[in-house]
Parts: structure tokens; sequence; C-alpha cells
């Protein structure tokens, strides 16, 4: 690396520290006040659901900032047993507002646990079924498959939207390729990364007009041991 893109690295890891640390903290207070405020007003309250709504996405905000914390190669690996189809429907219940007319359904056999960083793995599925709305502005249906072989979970996360050109789908996958007005290019690139890291691999699929499929495939428990992350001392 020369010389300007080395102090150009450092400054920029500087300033995403300082983000990353300000609104960890803001998201923080946000979350904790709003909790504090559902308990008040209690479960039953006309506003209670979007209180919770508040909280959801605070959370999700913090999923976030951690991510780029993992794209400044400083993220912290936490592994948990996380149900991935559990995952799928609290992501896919916090995006229902914008996925109107977008029907989910999900299948497999047995139940989709694996060892894995639960916001991490949130970060995954919150990026996917983002795309998979954008692309199906008129609904649709999601289609989400669960498979166990050889040690390893697979994934299908299939949509009916409009699809990716042939010659763009060897790229969706780079930092800042975007096909969209307003986009950032960074969603699939982050996925990527999360999925390498945690020992796993993933491809898209997909027909212009008919659809897209995403096929991941996450070791059940060894993904700890074969990522790059420093592990985090978990709870006993
Ligand atoms: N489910 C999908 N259907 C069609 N195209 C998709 C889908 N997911 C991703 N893409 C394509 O990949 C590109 C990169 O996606 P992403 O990294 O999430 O960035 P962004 O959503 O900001 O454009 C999108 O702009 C789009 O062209
Ligand atoms: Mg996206």
């Amino acid at each position: 690396m020369d010389i300007e893109a080395e102090l150009f690295d450092s400054q920029t890891q500087l300033l995403l520290n300082t983000v990353v640390h300000d609104l960890q903290n803001g998201l923080g207070i946000i979350d904790q006040f709003a909790r504090f405020v559902l308990a008040d007003i209690g479960a039953e309250h006309r506003v209670a659901e979007d209180v919770e709504r508040i909280i959801c996405s605070a959370q999700f905000c913090q999923g976030v900032i951690r991510n780029l914390a993992i794209l400044n190669h400083k993220g912290v690996f936490n592994p948990t047993e996380v149900n991935i189809e559990t995952i799928v429907a609290d992501v896919f219940s916090m995006l229902e507002r914008k996925l109107a007319n977008v029907r989910l359904q999900t299948n497999g056999n047995g139940p989709a646990t694996i060892i894995a960083d639960e916001w991490q793995m949130k970060q995954v599925f919150m990026n996917l079924i983002k795309n998979a709305g954008e692309a199906m502005p008129e609904g649709g249906v999601l289609v989400i498959r669960f498979k166990r072989r050889d040690g390893f979970l697979w994934i299908e996360v299939s949509d009916t939207g409009s699809g990716i050109a042939a010659d763009e789908i060897g790229y969706v996958f780079d930092l800042y390729f975007t096909s969209k007005e307003g986009g950032s290019g960074v969603g699939l690139y982050i996925v990527k990364e999360i999925i390498h890291r945690h020992g796993g691999a993933i491809e898209a699929n997909s027909k212009i007009g008919r659809g897209t499929t995403f096929v991941l495939r996450l070791p059940e428990t060894q993904g700890v041991q074969s990522s790059g992350f420093r592990v985090q001392n978990s709870e006993p």
C-alpha cells in the first residue's frame, strides 16, 4: 500500500471507530428508553406495537453498526446456538411494512439450528430479504428452504422478482456494485463476508423476469473455528 492510501486508511479507520462507538451509544439509549416506555404503558396499549418496532429497529441498527466493525476487520464473533428459521421470521416481520404483497413460505426438514453469531445472521437475512422485496415491488413469493446435509445447513432464498442479468450476476457480491438508484452496493458484500467468515459459501442463480435464488451453505458447528474472527468469551 502506498503512503497516501495508508494514511487514508488509518484516518478512515479512526473515523469509523468513532462513528461506531457514538452510534452504538445513541442506539443503546433509544433501545433502553423505548423498553422503559413499553414497560410503563404495557403490552396492551394502542401504541405498544409501534414502540416494539422502535426497539426492533434500534436493535437492527446496532447490528448494522457491528457489521461496520466487520468491514473494518475489527469484528468480534459471538457464537451461540441460533435457529435460522426464527431469524428469518423475525426479520420478515421487521420488514413487513416494506414487503407489501410479499408472501413468505418456509419449509425444511428438522430444526434449522447452527452455531453462529446471531447478529451477523440477522444481518445476512435482513439484506437478502430486503433485496428480494425490492426485486418484487408488485409483490410475489419469497420461499426459504432448509436442508441438513453432511454437517452443513443448506439454505435457499428464492424470490419471484425481476431477476439479475447474466452479465451482472458475476458482480452482485462486489463491494459497491448496485443497479439501483440510491443503492449502496454494500448489502451482498457484507452477506458474503459473514458467510465466508462462518466457514460457509454462497452463490446466486437467476433468470431475468423469473426470479433469483441465493444458495447458502453454513457449517452446523465448525464455522466458528474456521473463521478469522476473534471469538468473544461466551457465557458458560
Ligand atoms: N433478489 C434480488 N433480485 C434481483 N437483483 C438482486 C437481488 N439481490 C441483489 N440483486 C442485485 O445485486 C445488487 C447488489 O445488491 P446489494 O449489495 O444488496 O446492494 P443494493 O441493494 O444497495 O443495490 C443489486 O443492486 C441488484 O442489482
Ligand atoms: Mg441491498
